[in-house]
């Protein structure tokens, strides 16, 4: 067999084989293929697509290039979430010690932020003395003891998955549904969880644009985890307006345990709410009206606030910061960004634009290893929709060095319209889709 016809095939709109497509991936990860090679497939897979079941065996090969986690020594249906990523995206901080405080155990793997997106293992590190790398022991010893441990991935998951994300990433082909599937789903099914709920943002801050590529995304995803025995449902949600107020680490932390105490924004709560109650589901507690009041309750009576303070102290954390956020360390800088012309309501506010500035601003990474500030953020007061005249200030920026403010504004206004007519409120929740079907919102 060669690359060179695989690439040619591929190129020609033909379907790959399961041999061919082990061939490719296993030799990539040997180093016996190429960069040019790969790129060259992943281009022509780009433009010419998948079958279903070509996604499913890329999958397949990819979850069976690294480790695979079994967490069958757990007692239980452990339960996993996954997010195609957003900004101000704080969901896996509410929703893990909601799902365990109602008895589902989570044994869940979680990244750090790239780009203009954020990551859940950044934010736990803002939280001083946090450990985010446990050994398989500690993990596990963890989530029996306590119901929750969330960690970093380790390199040895879905191994091909890290090599081809770095690839897509520098060659323009990281959005495309069934790279993006098989991305997914590889890392899920090689971290071992019984059920997982997958949230597929879309809007100007998430890799789908619009409802048709989300919902084709989501039953994909849906349809490879069902293959392989796992319980699966996946809700279409907003990314058109980042989650709650807050953008960066030690500003989101913050945010979440507000939800937790039940004083957090709304519609941040509402999304936390309706994604723990399907988890629950999948966990097999009842149906979606038994879950939402379930998760409802392990708010009000802070039983889900307890369990997360209790993940932070077992992995090391001071949890003094999760009771008090005023003590965590504050920039020593903002700037208010203000309404400078222009009566009427905010129209666009393109949140990938919100994300990159909060980077600029020292919260997130450009590269890998880029170091993070955890005090520097931002906080939308005006969001998509919100009427606004001159002088209101549409949101603070925090940052180590008053320096960074100039560029992050830029970057911030190139997204931003303010005109007359009032804009449709969209939905929190586009969609739901599970093996049997897509509900629509
Ligand atoms: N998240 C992933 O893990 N992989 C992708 O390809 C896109 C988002």
């Amino acid at each position: 067999m060669r690359m060179y016809d695989i690439i040619a095939k591929k190129r020609d709109g033909g379907t790959l084989s399961e041999a061919e497509i082990a061939f490719a991936v296993n030799g990539y990860v040997a180093g016996d293929i190429p960069d040019y090679q790969m790129s060259a497939l992943l281009m022509a897979i780009y433009l010419r697509g998948m079958t279903d079941a070509e996604t499913a065996t890329l999958t397949e090969v990819m979850a069976n290039s690294g480790d695979r986690v079994d967490l069958s020594s757990i007692p239980g249906v452990k339960v996993d979430k996954h997010s195609t990523g957003g900004v101000g995206d704080k969901t896996t901080l509410v929703i893990v010690p909601i799902v365990a405080a109602c008895g589902v155990p989570v044994a869940k793997m979680s990244g750090r932020g790239l780009g203009h997106t954020g990551g859940t293992i950044d934010k736990m590190e803002a939280v001083p003395g946090t450990r985010t790398s446990l050994t398989q022991e500690e993990f596990f010893a963890q989530v029996r003891r306590i119901g929750l441990s969330v960690i970093g991935q380790s390199g040895q998951i879905a191994a091909a998955d890290k090599l081809l994300y770095a690839l897509r990433d520098v060659t323009a082909t990281v959005g495309c549904i069934p790279l993006i599937a098989s991305s997914i789903m590889s890392k899920k099914l090689a971290a071992g969880s019984d059920a997982i709920l997958l949230d597929v943002t879309m809007g100007t801050g998430a890799f789908m644009q619009n409802l048709d590529d989300a919902i084709e995304l989501a039953r994909l995803m849906v349809s490879i985890g069902t293959a392989h025995g796992r319980r699966m449902a996946a809700l279409i949600t907003d990314m058109d307006k980042p989650l709650g107020h807050n953008i960066g680490n030690a500003l989101e932390v913050a945010e979440s345990m507000a939800v937790l105490q039940g004083r957090g924004p709304a519609d941040l709560t509402e999304v936390c709410l309706q994604l723990a109650a399907n988890m629950l589901v999948l966990a097999g507690k009842g149906d979606l009206t038994a879950c939402r009041a379930m998760a409802e309750r392990a708010l009000a009576d802070g039983t889900a606030f307890e369990k997360c303070c209790q993940m932070f102290e077992a992995q090391g954390g001071d949890t003094r910061v999760l009771r008090d956020p005023g003590l965590f360390a504050k920039a020593p800088y903002c700037y208010d960004l203000v309404v400078r012309e222009g009566e009427g309501y905010i129209t666009a506010n393109d949140v990938e634009k919100i994300g990159n500035a909060s980077v600029l601003l020292g919260a997130g990474r450009l590269k890998k290893g880029d170091p993070i500030d955890f005090s520097a953020g931002i906080t939308l007061h005006k969001k998509l929709g919100d009427a606004v005249r001159p002088g209101d200030v549409l949101c603070t920026f925090y940052a180590s060095d008053p320096a960074l403010f100039a560029a992050a504004e830029e970057m911030y206004r190139s997204g931003l319209t303010i005109s007359a007519r009032e804009p449709a409120a969209p939905p929190l929740i586009y969609a739901r889709v599970t093996p049997e079907g897509v509900e629509r919102f």
